[in-house]
């Protein structure tokens, strides 16, 4: 089993990593939650695989009740933000009850975002099941939905009480939403742990000991920097390019990521930054687990990053790689950007 200690001064809470953890949530969940009513918010997919066992095991200590959402990025919706209210209420949901998120990112946003703001706020539990779930978006508190067309726009910070990890439920995963939580593991590479990386060149089975150094990465990015105005930042290597692609391909948010990479890259390199080895290992990682690597032009997108949601009043902050493991933050202003797109 592996800890990560979330450290965080006014919210702490632990993440549990274990192969099986699932089948002891109820003891984690009852050393920091003593009430009588639990409710589980998940998706219909999930449901019909992991639900019915998860209620059993809680019902050990508490009296379980359950809210299902369709799968999918729909549901990170108003519509289904207040349908899920709706449902606690009726379910006679009390203050400062605990919600359980089960499921993907989805589920772990809409969820979180739900405990934000039921009540003024409860506590909720991640059990995310999707590797990109437990790769990046259970831990570290964003929450949220989409709207008018825009992803995670109305949202809140609201971190968990707890986060329990079990790598067993990977097996059911279809393969693309495997290889899509892969883009965020080799990122974490990238950014913050060479060894970790360069172990992912052998394509190691994705065990506790892996998801564990991945996840130190994003905790540290967290523990400098809650609610994202610096040192968090770094997180979104290969995310400025790649958000513009995954508007304009039908591509998964790893997906796109891996070719945000790429880019972002080359365009390291062409700033003399990012030493020329770098991008080949990087393109056959993502290779071997299946994810894009075609190469696009940077430059064509760089005009586009400014629309990117997290970019300040006309400046982008690039995240660039200057070693294997080690990234720096380059902010550009708009006339700089447009300086580099007509190559002066
Ligand atoms: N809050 C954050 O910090 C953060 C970070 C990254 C991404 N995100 C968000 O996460 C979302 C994407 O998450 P996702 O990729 O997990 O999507 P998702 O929740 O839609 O899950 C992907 C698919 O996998 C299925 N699934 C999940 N676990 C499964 C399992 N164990 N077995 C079989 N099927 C399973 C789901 O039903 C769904 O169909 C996006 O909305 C993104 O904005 C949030
Ligand atoms: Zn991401």
């Amino acid at each position: 089993m592996k800890i990560i200690d979330m450290n965080l001064k006014n919210n702490p809470y632990k993440v549990y990593i274990e192969s099986g953890i699932l089948d002891k949530a109820c003891d984690y969940i009852s050393s920091i939650y003593n009430k009588k009513n639990i409710y589980i918010i998940t998706d219909n997919h999930v449901a019909n695989i992991y639900l019915d066992r998860l209620i059993k095991i809680l019902s050990a200590k508490y009296i379980v009740k359950s809210v299902i959402v369709p799968e999918g990025e729909s549901s990170k919706s108003f519509n289904e933000y207040v349908n899920v209210l709706t449902k606690l209420l009726d379910l006679n949901m009390r203050r400062n009850e605990m919600l359980v998120a089960l499921g993907g990112g989805v589920i772990g946003d809409l969820t979180g975002f739900v405990a934000s703001t039921i009540y003024r706020g409860c506590p909720y539990v991640q059990i995310p099941t999707s590797l990109l779930a437990q790769m990046d978006s259970s831990i570290g508190g964003k929450t949220g939905i989409d709207f008018a067309e825009r992803k995670n726009i109305i949202g809140a910070f609201k971190q968990p009480s707890l986060v329990l990890i079990d790598p067993y439920v990977l097996d059911s995963l279809e393969n693309r939403q495997f290889s899509n939580g892969m883009a965020e593991l080799i990122k974490h590479g990238i950014i913050g742990n060479a060894s970790l990386f360069n172990k992912l060149l052998r394509k190691p089975c994705i065990d506790e000991d892996i998801i564990s150094e991945s996840l130190s990465v994003k905790q540290d990015a967290v523990l400098k920097d809650e609610f994202d105005t610096g040192e968090r930042m770094r997180l979104n290597f290969g995310h400025t390019f790649g958000h513009v692609v995954e508007l304009e391909k039908n591509l998964l948010h790893g997906e796109a990521v891996a070719l945000g990479m790429l880019m972002a890259l080359r365009f390291g390199e062409d700033l003399g930054i990012t030493p020329k080895d770098i991008y080949p290992q990087v393109k056959s990682i993502l290779e071997s687990y299946n994810l894009p690597v075609e190469e696009i032009d940077y430059k064509k997108y760089l005009l586009k990053t400014l629309g990117d949601k997290k970019n300040l009043a006309g400046t982008v902050n690039f995240i660039l790689i200057d070693k294997l493991g080690s990234s720096v933050i380059y902010p550009l202003t708009e006339d700089k950007i447009k300086e580099i797109i007509n190559g002066r």
